[in-house]
This record gives C-alpha cells, sequence and structure tokens, in this order.
C-alpha cells in the first residue's frame, strides 16, 4: 500500500503506525525479548539496609535496560547492562528540544515474595502514545514489557520488603539526533531505570497535604500535550511547587480556564467524594479531555469504586466555584490525589484567592481513602496473582 493510502488509514486511527506520519520507511520496528544481551555486573552495589529510609528516585539498582534505535536500521537489540552513564552528543535533541518522555510504574513484593509488576500494560500503552505524539520509534509493548520483567527478575534481590516499599520502574524514550535542527528524529534511545522506594512523601501514607491553587500557573491546555508523559511537562512546574512551598503549602493544585476548572495536584489526578448538588453520593474526576494525564491508580479507583456499585462514579469538569460552595454547604467529604508514586493522598487545606479552604477529608476516617488503600495494598502485596498484578 502507499504510504500515502496507509496515512489515511492511521488518520482512520484503524492503524497504529505513528512512525509514518513523520515520513520514516518501516525498518526493524520492533525490538524482541527473544533478542535480549544480558551483561551481569561484576561489580554489585550494596544494597539498603531494611531500617534505612527509602527516599524517593535516589537508590539505584545494579543494572539497567538500554536498546537503541536508528531510522537507517531500526531497533537494536535490547541490553541489559551494568547501571551507567549515559554518553550523549552535546547537540542531543533530548537536551535542547524536550524530545523525551517517561513512564512510572512498581513492583511489589508480595507477602509470599513473588515480585509483581501493578497494570504495566497501562503503561506500555500510554508510552507507545507520548512515543507517538513526539514522533519518536513505535516499539512492540509486550515486547519492552518483557524486557522490563527480565531486569527486574535479574535484579529482585532489590525490590524491598518493608510496609509500603516497592521497586519503581522508570522507562526512558530520548531523541538522540546529534543535530541542532528542529526536527524528527533519526536516532533514539529507549532505556530503563529501577529504584528501591518507599513512601514518597515524608510522613505515611495518611499525612494529608496542602494546595496552593493560583489560577496564575497552568500545567496544560486544550491542544496541549499534558495527557502524555512527555518531561517537558514537569520542568516548568518546578517553579510553581516552589512559590507553593513560599505560600505554606505542600503541592500545587493545577486549575484551568476562566472557571477555574481543577484539574490535577502536583502530579497526581483528582479526586472528590461529596454529595452533588442534585443530592446524591458521588465520587468524581475531572474527564480526560486532554488536559488530564491518564493515571493508572486514577483508572484504578474508578474501576474499584465501578465494581463495588455504592455510590455514583462520574468523570466530569469540577470548578472552584462548585468545591467552595459544597464546602460551604458541608457536602465534601473527602479530596485526594492519586498517583504511583503515593497511591492516594488526602487533602487537607487549599489556599485560593487569598482565602484558606479547609477541606474536611481527615474528619471522616477518611472512609473512602482508607478503603481504596487497603484494597490497593490487598491487590499489590497479596499472596495470589490479581488480573492487575504482571508476575515477574
Ligand atoms: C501530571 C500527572 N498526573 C497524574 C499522575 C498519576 O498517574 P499514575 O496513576 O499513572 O501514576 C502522574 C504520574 O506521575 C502525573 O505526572
Amino acid at each position: 500500500m502507499a504510504a500515502a493510502a496507509l496515512r489515511q488509514v492511521w488518520v482512520r486511527k484503524l492503524l497504529p503506525v505513528p512512525w509514518l506520519l513523520c515520513g520514516r520507511r518501516c525498518v526493524s520496528s520492533n525490538f524482541k525479548a527473544a533478542d535480549l544481551q544480558v551483561q551481569v555486573t561484576q561489580d554489585p552495589q550494596k544494597k539498603p539496609a531494611p531500617s534505612e529510609p527509602l527516599l524517593f528516585g535516589k537508590t539505584f539498582t545494579d543494572h539497567m535496560l538500554m536498546v537503541e534505535w536508528s531510522g537507517k536500521t531500526g531497533w537494536g537489540p535490547p541490553r541489559i547492562q551494568p547501571f551507567q552513564n549515559l554518553m550523549l552528543h552535546p547537540a542531543c535533541s533530548a537536551l535542547h528540544y524536550s524530545l523525551q518522555l517517561f513512564e512510572g510504574l512498581k513492583a511489589y513484593k508480595g507477602q509470599d515474595q513473588q515480585v509483581r509488576l501493578f497494570r504495566p500494560w497501562l503503561n506500555m500503552d500510554r508510552m507507545l502514545r507520548s512515543a507517538g505524539r513526539l514522533c519518536l520509534p513505535a516499539f512492540d509493548k509486550l515486547e519492552l514489557l518483557e524486557c522490563i520483567r527480565r531486569l527486574i527478575e535479574l535484579d529482585k534481590d532489590w525490590v524491598p520488603n518493608g510496609a509500603g516499599t516497592s521497586l519503581y520502574v522508570r522507562p526512558v524514550l530520548i531523541g538522540n539526533e546529534p543535530s541542532l535542527g528542529v526536527g524528527v528524529v533519526t536516532r533514539a534511545l529507549l532505556y530503563v531505570i529501577l529504584c528501591p522506594v518507599g513512601s514518597y512523601f515524608p510522613g505515611d501514607s495518611m499525612t494529608p497535604v496542602s494546595l496552593l491553587a493560583d489560577p496564575t500557573f497552568i500545567r496544560a491546555w486544550v491542544g496541549g500535550v499534558g495527557n502524555y508523559k512527555l518531561g517537558g511537562n514537569y520542568g516548568p512546574t518546578v517553579v510553581v511547587q516552589q512559590e507553593a512551598q513560599k505560600k505554606g503549602c505542600e503541592q500545587v493544585l493545577w486549575l484551568y480556564g476562566p472557571d477555574h476548572q481543577l484539574t490535577e495536584v502536583g502530579t497526581m489526578n483528582i479526586f472528590i467524594y461529596w454529595t452533588h448538588e442534585d443530592g446524591v453520593l458521588e465520587l468524581v474526576t475531572p474527564p480526560l479531555d486532554g488536559i488530564i494525564l491518564p493515571g493508572v491508580v486514577r483508572q484504578s479507583l474508578l474501576d474499584l469504586a465501578r465494581t463495588w456499585g455504592e455510590f455514583r462514579v462520574v468523570e466530569r469538569k469540577i470548578t472552584m466555584k462548585e468545591l467552595q460552595r459544597a464546602l460551604k454547604e458541608g457536602r465534601v467529604r473527602e479530596v485526594f490525589g492519586s498517583g504511583t508514586a503515593c497511591q492516594v493522598c488526602p487533602v487537607h487545606r487549599i489556599l485560593y484567592e487569598g482565602q484558606q479552604l479547609h477541606v474536611p477529608t481527615m474528619d471522616s476516617g477518611p472512609e473512602l481513602i482508607l478503603r481504596f488503600q487497603k484494597e490497593l495494598k490487598a491487590i499489590q502485596y497479596g499472596t495470589s496473582t490479581h488480573e492487575w498484578m504482571f508476575p515477574v
């Protein structure tokens, strides 16, 4: 089929071939786990003692996965190699133009000592979508997942055992063009690194956070890329996070539009459990309309709550005016963020237009947050394989 005709098919969303949009020929468009080359380290690092606190993203395991891609030859064989620095050309396109994307997922050691990944298929889907958005090369999601499984298997002694601990998995795909031109890259690098982690925020999983809601800062916008996990979405948020801290808040509540819609909390999706204006008890989170990252934990909470069928579960816009009114009328039960790093994180205060809004999340138990945390924990650290878990 001629490229133009195939492009038409892609435009009609029938064929997942984003690289065709970028005018590339099809060359070895997948790498295969069967071709994995494994080089085991001769210099294993000391693993953290079980009593040592595991700060997020500071400790790395002994090995990493590396796969190189070139426009001429396609994907090379995947390699598991000792953890090491990258050597990059100073003009590398990831460094200049943010041609970079990443993922974040976790592996848990169950009570039976089996290590399992939580819903990794959703991360593979999201990563492939991000690659398409940046014209970075596509890959076979299941082959990448199998390579990640082999990497974790090799470093499985690094998966911590303590309560609330896990192995954070960070896949990255970067454009590696040695040129200052802005354009489709002819070289890319996919790699995966692993970190044993404890809790994301200081304190335990029930320590509530406070939020700065300032509409002058915008994380994502309609037609933008907020729904993709691109590095370029995160760097510019650091100064806003710093602003929040200066104002005595721990996180940023990202607002959007003239009606100040609530979109996300820091690097988490947001949920409100309340009695809606129509008198119905509901769990609400903003819809995936292009400015929200489709979080894996977000999806999981929606799935769990829909299975329970005990209250209405909706994906709908929420504005600050609605939240303020509900707070005033005592209809809000719980506000919380969801994400891989922290799972479910309660919110107890919002600084908005110079006013400190007290959110009564902690006054109710918080019943729903505790239930979600308990269910997720049972699935993630359980002794039997739940359909959401992928054994390593
Ligand atoms: C902006 C943003 N929203 C939401 C999330 C939560 O996504 P997930 O549940 O897949 O971790 C993340 C995760 O890092 C994020 O960066």
